[in-house]
């Protein structure tokens, strides 16, 4: 049985003095309550705040992204070392922003390319997170252009071949999947519940393929994208669903503890 995960993924908001009322919000709000595992994913910034407040709770803190080597001369880089010594035991790896790989058309040219981030990277930064006891978070999607042209099964099967590729398979218990179709995030535009059953299946039956059966039947798969209190119940109740990775709503304590109630 495979335990549901929430996961939110507060993105370039808040301060870390934000951050603070938030999550103290949020864990008044979500009291003894031990429906589901529960990630706060927030900036690098308010990691240690972050976890300071959840320590003697079940709350756990996820980063965002990590840079892939251990040390050195990486400007502005973030080690998976050093995620694990702030307390991190989880990381979004390979988000369609930080693919640069956004749903919305008015981002501008140079802000999708600034990112960089390839099936390559995605891959290393998995393995690094592995070696240092993090749980990677992969996320993987297609854009409406993809599914409009009836690529999302083939979107989804490479992007999971080249992030698993030549990873030891006997060291991705800790994995988890987010299947985040790009063209629902922040959108308001969910996917239907029985078609991201379908695409959460077909990481399963991927998985299977890449990496055994056993693996396939206990490695959790989250949907995100546009999640909601009003709709993560019908969502989390699909058999191949075990929870979510959350943006916007994670940000209201209220809403988040809500959706964490549903799983
Ligand atoms: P929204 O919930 O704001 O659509 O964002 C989803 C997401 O990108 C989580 O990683």
């Amino acid at each position: 049985m495979r335990r549901k995960l929430v996961a939110g993924n507060w993105k370039m908001h808040m301060t870390a003095t934000e951050a603070v009322a938030t999550v103290e919000c949020f864990i008044k709000e979500i009291g003894s309550k031990d429906s589901a595992d529960m990630v706060i994913c927030p900036t690098f910034l308010s990691i240690p705040k972050v976890r300071e407040l959840t320590k003697s709770t079940k709350i756990e803190i996820g980063a965002q992204d990590v840079f892939w080597m251990p040390k050195g001369a990486f400007t502005g880089q973030i080690s998976a070392g050093m995620l694990r010594a702030a307390g991190c035991s989880y990381c979004i790896v390979g988000h369609s922003e930080t693919r640069g790989r956004f749903g919305k058309l008015e981002i501008p040219a140079e802000t999708v390319c600034h990112f960089g981030e390839t099936d390559h990277t995605v891959n290393l930064k998995i393995g690094a997170l592995l070696e240092h006891g993090i749980r990677p978070i992969l996320c993987v999607g297609e854009t409406q252009a993809e599914r409009d042209a009836s690529m999302t099964d083939a979107i989804i099967t490479t992007q999971l071949e080249k992030a698993l590729h030549s990873l030891d398979p006997t060291e991705l218990d800790a994995l988890v999947i987010a299947y985040e179709p790009v063209w629902a995030i922040g959108t308001g535009k969910v996917c239907d519940s029985l078609e991201a059953e379908r695409v959460c299946g077909l990481v399963r039956s991927i998985l299977e393929d890449l990496v055994g059966e056993g693996l396939a039947r206990t490695c959790r798969v989250l949907y995100g994208g546009s999640v909601k209190a009003s709709n993560a119940k019908e969502l989390f109740s699909q058999p191949n669903i075990d929870g979510g990775l959350v943006g916007g709503a994670s940000l209201d304590p209220k809403e988040f503890a809500a959706i964490v109630s549903s799983a």
